[in-house]
């Protein structure tokens, strides 16, 4: 399995990427997905501009685990174009969205803007955010669903949702979860068969394919990624050894896009979550973990 696309084509595994490639890389396939995403019906932003109160799919399926946000200073690490961002705004946070794609932030300042959002979006590759949006600045980190797989060190990320966070704050992140991301792409014989990394390495695997997780008709040129998973153990480590606690990890049996067509079928909750069709129970889809800034 992979994240959603067209035809998936892993090209295999390169060896010795220069940091600055993969960035340069990852953010030429963002930049040229942002606008689409934006005029894509699937991120729902005519539902923003025509309800006030109108809230993301992925921020109504946190909300029984978020709680209330009301009052703090929040940061969207990887925001992409802001439509969870202004989400949280809408829930009484004070937001700023984060991410390195000028397309992807133009559209969310325009969002932001059109709906009067308590929401400010400042673009930082996700290792320079400490330095770019300030130490020990916010209350809350908001993160996930497609953030994690395109970092390569998921210690150094543990280190930046530590440096951000004011001792006592907390982080929330759900995320596919990384079994999930193992899979083959789908077999006529509809078996789950484990064929890529679970545990994190130090060389990407390299994707080129077409096409993007929704419903769009632009034709994408820029398709090769250079994407990493990461082990739940890997993840929850990473945030011990940067100082935080964990104070809940929940694994959930579903996940909100078709992460392995044919095989999954969509949930009537009107969350475009998907879970397999066949015994769901054998496969966590995605989790929400959530951790505090040791004071
Ligand atoms: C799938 S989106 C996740 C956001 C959110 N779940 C959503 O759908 O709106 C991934 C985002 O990560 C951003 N991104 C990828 N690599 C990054 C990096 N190294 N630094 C900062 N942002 C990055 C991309 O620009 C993109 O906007």
């Amino acid at each position: 399995m992979r994240w959603p696309g067209g035809e998936n084509r892993l090209r295999g595994c390169a060896r010795f990427v220069d940091v600055n490639d993969y960035v340069a890389v990852n953010k030429a396939n963002w930049d040229e997905r942002a606008p689409a995403h934006f005029a894509s019906a699937d991120y729902q932003v005519r539902e923003f501009l025509d309800d006030p109160k109108h809230l993301s799919r992925v921020v109504r399926f946190d909300l029984p685990l978020l709680g209330d946000i009301s009052g703090r200073k929040g940061v969207h690490l990887q925001c992409h174009i802001g439509t969870d961002t202004i989400s949280l705004a809408r829930l009484g946070a004070s937001m700023t969205g984060v991410d390195f794609s000028a397309p992807a932030l133009a559209a969310a300042r325009d969002l932001a803007a059109k709906t009067g959002a308590d929401a400010v979006f400042v673009e930082s590759e996700l290792y320079s955010a400490p330095d770019v949006i300030g130490r020990e600045s916010f209350d809350f980190v908001f993160t996930g669903i497609g953030a994690l797989g395109w970092l390569p060190n998921i210690r150094k990320w543990g280190e930046v949702v530590a440096a951000v966070l004011k001792p006592g704050g907390r982080l929330f992140i759900r995320e596919g979860h990384p079994m999930l991301l193992t899979l083959e792409d789908p077999r006529d014989d509809k078996l789950l068969v484990v064929d890529f990394p679970y545990f994190e390495r130090e060389e990407p695997s390299v994707w080129d394919e077409g096409g993007t997780y929704v419903e769009t008709d632009h034709v994408f040129t820029n398709n090769v990624t250079h994407e990493w998973n990461h082990g739940l153990g890997e993840i929850v480590t990473a945030l011990l050894e940067a100082g935080m606690t964990i104070t809940g990890l929940v694994e959930h049996d579903s996940v909100p896009w078709e992460a392995l067509p044919g095989y999954m079928t969509q949930l009537e909750d009107n969350l475009n979550e998907w879970r397999l069709t066949d015994r769901p129970w054998r496969l966590p889809h995605s989790y929400t973990l959530q951790a505090i800034k040791r004071c």
